[in-house]
């Protein structure tokens, strides 16, 4: 599956995501391609401390500073792969409208946090000015960062907001704010890798990525 982690706001959870993902598909056993499409090239980076620390198994990861690119390179190499996914963003730009352009699925994340609500309408235009040009593009906004206590006013206001929003089909399956996701993304490991682990940290990933992956 071609999955696209993209918003076109920073600071939402696009690389947290991405390289959480993209780790537990190949720890899944998936041939995966981790495509950085934001020239700050977050995702390499982590993927570059995984691969010097040595950790197995190993991710395959490119970075794309051009949409252009990035669109030759996906179509060129798509087959070579079980999964791609694509950290893309930030901004609209165009690696992100590439990105939607080639995708089966677009995972949208938020905050439950007024400026990232904001926003999501200004993705939501993106979405739909590509489902102009295209079919079957599924595009699920996922909550990132969700407030710790479990039935948070924020957080149930912000997923019935984002609910509203018909360019995308809300995931219920949140990742709360949680140290072991900025943690270990920051450098290159999966939740379950930590030597510490954060059961909860696992529990949701986990439920995120069989939510994409199997439910689709
Ligand atoms: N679920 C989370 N729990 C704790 N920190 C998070 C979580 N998601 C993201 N962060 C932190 O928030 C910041 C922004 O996340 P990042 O993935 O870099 O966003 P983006 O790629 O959209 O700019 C980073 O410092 C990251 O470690
Ligand atoms: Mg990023």
């Amino acid at each position: 599956m071609i999955l696209l982690v993209g918003n076109t706001k920073g600071g939402v959870g696009k690389t947290t995501l991405a390289v959480q993902i993209a780790i537990a598909r190949a720890r899944a056993g998936k041939k995966v391609w981790l495509v950085d499409g934001d020239p700050q090239g977050s995702s390499a980076s982590a993927i570059q401390y995984r691969a010097d620390a040595e950790v197995h198994p190993e991710i395959a990861c490119s970075l794309f500073a051009d949409g252009k690119q990035l669109r030759q390179q996906v179509r060129l190499q798509k087959e070579a792969f079980d999964d791609i996914i694509m950290d893309v963003g930030g901004r609209d730009n165009a690696a992100l409208r590439a990105g939607l352009m080639l995708a089966d699925v677009a995972l949208v994340p938020f905050a439950p946090m007024s400026l990232d609500l904001w926003a999501m309408h200004d993705m939501a235009k993106v979405v739909e000015e590509v489902n102009g040009e295209r079919d079957g593009l599924i595009a699920y906004a996922v909550m990132n960062q969700a407030e710790p206590r479990e039935r948070s006013a924020d957080n149930a206001e912000a997923a019935a907001a984002v609910g509203e929003i018909e360019a995308f089909q809300y995931l219920d399956a949140p990742l709360v704010k949680r140290k072991a996701f900025s943690s270990s993304t920051g450098a290159g490991l999966g939740v379950s890798e930590q030597s510490s682990v954060d059961q909860k940290a696992v529990t949701e990933l986990d439920r995120l990525v069989s939510r994409v992956f199997e439910e689709k």
